[in-house]
């Protein structure tokens, strides 16, 4: 990701902007894919595409995977099932289940490819839009996929210059802008569970505020894991107490022997993030509903 991207401010000229773009591209492309965070399927999405890409299929990823917990990310892949909408697991760090992003693109879109071979139009490509907040992997993604195919920039009638178009094969190619969305930011849940995951910088929230809310989730729905990994067994009902525990297992400890508090939050935020803890899921179908 460019740090260009990572600095974006979400403003509403940009998100205006960002509208026009993908409003203009619509009747260009046969499909989206929604490169989601599967820890946090419901705050790394977009609150407004639906909205913008109106009746468009789309497909949803729920990448990273590897680090959520499978059971949860397999209720949510039924959960959009019954909902109609097409998604599935991929880890763009190994590449695992990247293969049927392929397959899932033919499947989401057969009546249009039927269309195509009764029109004898059998090789015309695919188009899918590819989007995704900051930071969910979508640059990754577009590595992934495209292998050695090159990105080329392109210039086609009718589309905005500089839409970047990414040819998988003779029967897909995928656009990589205007990709990058907002999240539902003014939702403060949301901003602390992006934030837990390290999607928006640290230093916008308060770091051991972060990780007492972080031990509050964890606490409540990960106990063994939080157990096993700092060999705490009560966790009481203040978070803050669990986290002065947990740092004092690991000797974070000032004079006075008190915990140091900062040292604490950042490496939990840190062992979470590199999925050290374990293969946690932040957001639930059940809370959903
Ligand atoms: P973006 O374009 O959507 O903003 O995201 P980008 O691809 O830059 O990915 C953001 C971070 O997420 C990168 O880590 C990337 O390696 C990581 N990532 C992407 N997909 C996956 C996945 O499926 N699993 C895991 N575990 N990580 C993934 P980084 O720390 O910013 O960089 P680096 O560690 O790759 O150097």
């Amino acid at each position: 990701m460019s740090s260009e991207m990572q600095h974006i401010q979400w403003f509403p000229g940009h998100m205006t902007k960002t509208r026009r773009k993908m409003a203009e591209v619509l009747p260009i492309i046969d499909a989206v894919a929604e490169i989601v965070d599967a820890r946090i399927p419901v705050s790394s999405r977009n609150p407004d595409l639906k909205d913008i890409i109106k009746d468009k299929p789309l497909i949803i990823l729920l990448n990273k995977c590897d680090m959520a917990d499978p059971k949860e990310t397999s209720k949510w892949i039924e959960y959009y099932k019954k909902q109609g909408v097409s998604a599935i697991p991929i880890d763009c760090k190994t590449g695992k289940g990247l293969a049927n992003f392929k397959d899932i693109v033919k499947l989401t879109l057969k009546d249009k490819l039927e269309a195509y071979r009764e029109k004898g139009m059998a090789g015309k490509p695919l188009r899918v839009m590819v989007v995704g907040i900051t930071n969910v992997g979508k640059s990754t993604f577009i590595n992934r996929v495209a292998g050695n195919s090159r990105v080329k920039a392109e210039n086609r009638p009718g589309v905005t210059r500089g839409n970047q178009w990414v040819t998988i094969d003779k029967q897909l190619e995928l656009l990589d802008t205007p990709g990058v969305l907002w999240p539902k930011f003014e939702d403060q849940r949301v901003a602390e569970r992006l934030a837990f995951t390290g999607a928006v910088k640290d230093g916008v929230l308060d770091l051991e505020l972060l990780a007492v809310r972080l031990l509050d989730n964890l606490s409540d729905r990960y106990p063994e894991l939080l157990a096993d990994r700092y060999g705490v067994a009560d966790f009481g009902t203040d978070s803050y107490d669990l986290l002065c525990a947990i740092g004092k297992k690991r000797g974070m400890v000032i004079r006075g022997g008190e915990t140091d508090t900062e040292r604490a939050a950042t490496m939990l935020l840190e062992e979470y993030r590199n999925c050290k803890i374990g293969r946690i899921s932040l957001e639930r179908v059940e809370d959903n509903a």
